[in-house]
């Protein structure tokens, strides 16, 4: 696992830096996308380099979560906001990003029918992740197998609290069920980036890195990765025992080298 520590623009060009790379030498790369306020950074340059000429017409994209009854048209959708935040700046085509069917009749078939899909378009290549103040990835809230597959979960009281400021600060109005992408789905994908940035994420960043693997801190089986790269702002750095040797480690490494 690599941990960089940096201010929050650096982390959001290296970032953006691995996707181009891999859109550059792969045009029909399959991109892992996910929704909170931790990637909003990443869509803003890739959109600045998209006017710029970098194309995303032959990728495609796999949503990592979504919320469970939200209306079509609901803003919070993730569907909606991936759309808002990113596929419409960019010249994905049309159904070139897909997410789980928070609106299916049958729910438990719509997340058999998600896996097929990320496994019929050949995994993904590269999945960007936030995580919870409780440790979550997308929606893996503790206690989540660490094989699980994409199924329907119950969020968690702080995680509602912490998404209700989406939601006109009411926690009422967060919805309580989700459909997420299992912990064995987003490990499947072949290079984890995870942002993460604010004291509020400092406990759970360091569990990410640093505690035992568990189902309690969901975020851990990333330790279990080839290919994780974490990165950090100082205040989400704040808890790391070994924070002193990560910024030294990315201090040497070679320019040539990316993530
Ligand atoms: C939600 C999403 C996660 C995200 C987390 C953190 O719960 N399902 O994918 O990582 O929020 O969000 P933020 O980046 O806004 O702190």
């Amino acid at each position: 696992m690599e941990v960089v520590i940096a201010p929050a623009a650096e982390l959001a060009r290296l970032a953006a830096d691995a996707v181009e790379g891999l859109l550059r030498s792969n045009p029909e790369t399959v991109l892992g996308l996910a929704t909170g306020s931790s990637p909003l950074a990443v869509y803003d340059e890739l959109a600045t380099r998209h006017k710029e000429g970098l194309s995303f017409a032959r990728a495609r994209a796999f949503m990592l979560d979504e919320y469970v009854g939200l209306p079509a048209d609901h803003p919070e959708r993730y569907r909606n906001v991936i759309e808002k935040e990113f596929a419409s700046r960019v010249d994905l085509p049309a159904g070139a990003v897909q997410g789980p069917d928070g609106l299916a009749a049958d729910l438990p078939a719509a997340c058999a029918a998600y896996e097929a899909s990320i496994q019929d378009a050949g995994g993904v290549d590269l999945q960007l992740l936030g995580i919870g103040t409780d440790g979550h990835i997308a929606f893996n809230e503790p206690g989540s197998s660490l094989a699980s597959r994409t199924r329907i979960k119950t969020l968690t009281r702080q995680t509602r609290e912490d998404n209700a400021r989406f939601f006109g600060g009411s926690v009422d109005d967060v919805p309580r069920h989700c459909l997420t992408q299992g912990l064995a789905t987003i490990m499947s994908a072949r290079h984890l980036v995870l942002l993460a940035s604010g004291r509020a994420k400092a406990e759970a960043v360091h569990q990410l890195v640093e505690g035992p693997v568990s189902a309690m801190w969901p975020a851990t089986i990333m330790q279990l990765h080839p290919h994780a790269t974490v990165l950090v702002d100082d205040a989400a750095a704040s808890r790391l025992q070994l924070a002193d040797y990560y910024r030294q480690t990315y201090a040497d490494k070679p320019d040539w080298q990316g993530l």
